[in-house]
């Protein structure tokens, strides 16, 4: 999976013209439960509050998409931390189906094939390296 600048670049503009961060959330979960009943009892503390870290995290992302290795190292964090919630690889396809979704509920026409395929091309990436981190075991030579 491979992102090319022009990816980066309907990336980052469709997320300017989000404007209305916490709603895009709040249905992004909706979906998320809809589609994958098994996500939802891995999340135990507030929603509103999820909703707030995963906004902020998914702008850091897309701010940093011109300079990808600044946060490999913390989206391999992120993806060891969720495995310890519970998410599974196949939770990542949700997430990303859920993610898909929510934006084309908010942008309607304006969500283009084109952009669709940005937005996944960027989500892939970031599950990728998510995953695998999770997937690697810790040596540790005695
Ligand atoms: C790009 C993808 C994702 C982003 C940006 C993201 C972001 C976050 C952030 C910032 C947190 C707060 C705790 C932490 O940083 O470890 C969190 C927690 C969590 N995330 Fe994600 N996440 C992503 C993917 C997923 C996926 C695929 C799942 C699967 C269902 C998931 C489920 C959870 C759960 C269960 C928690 C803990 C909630 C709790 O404390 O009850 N996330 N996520």
């Amino acid at each position: 999976m491979s992102l090319s600048n022009e990816h980066k670049t309907i990336v980052q503009t469709t997320f300017g013209q989000v404007t209305d961060a916490n709603l895009l959330a709040r249905r992004f979960y909706e979906r998320l439960f809809e589609i994958d009943s098994s996500t939802k009892p891995l999340f135990k503390g507030d929603m509103s509050a999820q909703r707030v870290k995963l906004m902020q995290t998914i702008a850091v992302v897309v701010n940093s998409l011109n300079d990808l290795s600044s946060i490999v190292p913390a989206i391999q964090s992120l993806g060891k931390r969720h495995a310890t919630y519970g998410v599974t690889p196949e939770h990542w396809n949700s997430v990303g189906s859920a993610l898909l979704w929510a934006l084309e509920d908010a942008f309607g026409e304006a969500f283009t094939r084109e952009v669709r395929d940005a937005w996944a091309a960027a989500y892939g990436l970031i599950a990728q390296t998510a995953i695998a981190a999770a997937s690697v075991e810790e040596v540790n030579p005695q």
